[in-house]
């Protein structure tokens, strides 16, 4: 019997949402701040190719590739309308952002394909079985060496951070959003082969605690 794909959670835990996304991040989110912390932590070189997994309207894609104008982006997103959102936001101005329609499970790429990746708010859409095989493919596109740099929900370390998490919950739904919560990103990123996994920064926002972790590809049999 075949498994039964769920359904994509878009980016606001409803399609009729999606038109609200942007102003909702800005206005309730510390966006700026956990936007350029992501990106501070990746320490992007010249000539460098990382990919945005769930890039959404790609926002954190519009600052990276103004900051970083000799890098290149790639942004992949599995809802069509949201990459509509995204193409229209990076407009002409982003000539070093190409996007990509697929799912973070079965990444369209070729094995060591990226210097970076980036994810930010996309895990907490997916089941557990989905978080796993979504770590083991951007460890798999990613080069020897190369980084995985993630922002999403993390732990909730007091009662106030794990009650204000509780929207969230109910608006994208309590098994995805778990995992996150009880902080098991990082043991799973480890089991997906990264190495020197961390939180490198936390913020305490009004929907909880979002984490921003890092782990690296080995770089072992390199010739
Ligand atoms: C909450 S939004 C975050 C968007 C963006 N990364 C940001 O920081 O604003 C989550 C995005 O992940 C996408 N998404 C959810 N599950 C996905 C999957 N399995 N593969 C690819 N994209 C996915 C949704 O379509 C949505 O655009």
């Amino acid at each position: 019997m075949t498994q039964q794909r769920p359904p994509l959670i878009p980016a606001a835990g409803y399609a009729l949402l999606s038109p609200c996304y942007d102003a909702a991040i800005r206005l309730f989110m510390p966006e700026r701040a956990f936007r350029q912390a992501l990106l501070t932590q990746a320490q992007l070189r010249e000539g460098q190719h990382a990919l945005d997994v769930g890039c959404g309207t790609a926002s954190f894609l519009a600052h990276a590739s103004a900051t970083y104008p000799k890098c290149n982006f790639t942004g992949l997103d599995g809802d069509p309308k949201i990459l509509e959102r995204a193409r229209t936001k990076i407009g002409s101005t982003g000539n070093n952002v190409v996007f990509e329609e697929g799912m973070s499970y079965a990444l369209p790429f070729d094995e060591n394909h990226f210097d970076i990746v980036f994810s930010a708010l996309m895990f907490h859409h997916l089941t557990k079985s989905d978080k796993r095989r979504s770590l083991e493919e951007i460890h798999r596109v990613l080069r020897p060496g190369g980084a995985f740099h993630i922002a999403d929900w993390g732990e909730a370390r007091s009662l106030p951070m794990r009650t204000a998490y509780l929207a969230i919950q109910l608006l994208d739904g309590f098994e995805t959003t778990a995992d996150n919560v009880r902080g098991l990103l990082p043991s799973m990123m480890t089991a997906a082969g990264f190495e020197s996994v961390a939180e490198q920064k936390r913020f305490n926002t009004v929907f909880g605690t979002l984490s921003l972790y890092s782990g690296r590809k080995a770089t072992e049999g390199l010739a």
